[in-house]
């Protein structure tokens, strides 16, 4: 039984996606790579054709995009850029523990301004020493009369400094482990809010990944997301929406990866002939386009899954499916797109042609919104209780 059947409608996204991303966003990644600075003028250009952040509901402002449209969205852009695709990914991120727990309140106030393409979200859960196992944070979060006040460093975090709002996990009962854990929406505009230097990375260079400093930084009680203690579980039930926003990002740079090396080996000539006569080479492009459709079916199925999960309906699969798409799409994206340097051979190793970026873009994949070995243990953990 198929969960999902893309309508008319998602097709006539894809389009405008796959659009914008050829017209705007393709002809800037070599240089958002190189320079590595934040592309505005891609942000804003997907704030135009309303693409950063589709998934937030009508009743806040949004497009009120299902999952599957927000996936393709994510998938398109990533064909053209990943780093890009991290706006609309990032977004969903931030703001899915509001849409999950948050008050009404706190719902009216955040997703509006999002929404119109005005502020960023961001998600800040890992810190230096709690990555994979995210419980062992330290960043504390104490009440004061009718305030929290946080101290501490969260690491890693992507759109950091470019975004005006941060979902911010911290602990408000230490000792009780992940129970003592809550959930909280902190402005940049915040006093003792600051931002580490931007990391040195492989690839995604166009999204500033750096840590958020937390000094002394007093909100009102009424910026928590749920109540006292709920933080980590909203954190991991976000993640099983956003884990499939990985697995189209991943899905999307293993496209662009797989669509230009269609076109090389067709016009790359050795031997006296194109080297896609090669056979050697078809089973190659042959076995990269099964891959990518095996995982492409499997990520649009968990997204399926989430939009029910979003609107009332529980999925009891839903932890499982979404870490196997993120598992199976980034390590088809890490396969496709080694193999697609090694189909253009030697430029395929120099930065004249995209798949080297590529490359390097899709290791991250493999890595964030929990390692794949992370993945495998949650869904060995659902499938042993
Ligand atoms: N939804 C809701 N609640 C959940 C849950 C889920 N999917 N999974 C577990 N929980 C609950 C548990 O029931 C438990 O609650 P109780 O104590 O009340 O029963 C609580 O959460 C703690 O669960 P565990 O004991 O299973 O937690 P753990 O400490 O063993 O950790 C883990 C589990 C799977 C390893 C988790 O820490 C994890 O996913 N680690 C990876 C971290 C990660 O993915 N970070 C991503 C950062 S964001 C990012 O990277 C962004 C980006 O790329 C752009
Ligand atoms: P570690 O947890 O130290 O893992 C090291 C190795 O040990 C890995 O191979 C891991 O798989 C393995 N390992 C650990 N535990 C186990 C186990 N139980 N079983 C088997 N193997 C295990 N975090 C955010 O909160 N917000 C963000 O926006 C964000 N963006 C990021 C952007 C980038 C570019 C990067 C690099 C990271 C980002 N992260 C973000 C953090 C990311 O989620 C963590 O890096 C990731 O979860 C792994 O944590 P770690 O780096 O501490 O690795």
């Amino acid at each position: 039984m198929s969960f999902y059947a893309p309508t008319e409608e998602h097709e006539m996204l894809r389009e405008t996606a796959r659009a914008v991303a050829d017209e705007k966003i393709a002809p800037r990644a070599a240089e958002t790579d190189e320079t590595e600075e934040f592309p505005s003028d891609v942000y804003k250009s997907l704030v135009a054709a309303d693409l950063h952040a589709v998934h937030v509901p009508e009743e806040y402002g949004g497009a009120g995009a299902d999952a599957l449209a927000t996936v393709i969205v994510i998938e398109e852009v990533a064909r053209a850029c990943a780093a890009s695709s991290l706006i609309p990914a990032v977004n969903k991120l931030g703001t899915v523990p509001l849409m999950l727990s948050a008050s009404e309140e706190l719902k009216q106030r955040y997703l509006p301004p999002v929404a119109r393409g005005e502020a960023m979200f961001s998600y800040a859960l890992s810190e230096a020493d709690a990555g994979s196992d995210a419980a062992a944070m330290k960043t504390r979060a104490e009440l004061d009369g009718d305030h929290y006040v946080l101290n501490g460093t969260k690491m890693w975090i992507t759109n950091a400094g470019v975004s005006d709002y941060y979902t911010v996990m911290a602990v408000t009962a230490p000792g009780e482990g992940a129970r003592g854990i809550s959930a909280f929406v902190v402005e940049k505009s915040d006093e003792g809010v600051s931002f580490g230097p931007k990391e040195k990375k492989l690839g995604i260079k166009g999204s500033p990944t750096r840590q958020v400093i937390l000094e002394n930084v007093r909100i009102p009680a009424t910026r928590m997301i749920g109540e006292p203690g709920t933080g980590f579980k909203t954190a991991l039930a976000t993640l099983d929406h956003t884990r499939i926003t990985i697995a189209a990002q991943a899905l999307g740079i293993a496209q662009g990866a797989l669509d230009y090396a269609l076109g090389y080996v067709k016009e790359r000539k050795q031997f006296g002939k194109p080297i896609a006569d090669f056979q050697g080479l078809q089973f190659m492009l042959a076995d990269m386009a099964m891959k990518l459709e095996a995982a492409r079916q499997l990520t649009y199925h968990a997204a399926a899954k989430s939009e029910l999960a979003m609107h009332g309906q529980p999925q009891k699969d839903l932890t499982f499916l979404s870490s196997a798409a993120k598992c199976a799409a980034s390590d088809a994206a890490m396969e496709i797109t080694t193999d697609a340097v090694q189909l253009l051979g030697g430029y395929g190793y120099t930065r004249e042609f995209p798949v080297e970026r590529m490359m390097r873009d899709a290791k991250i994949t493999q890595i964030y919104e929990g390692t794949n070995q992370i993945q495998r243990v949650v869904m060995a953990r659902q499938l042993l209780k």
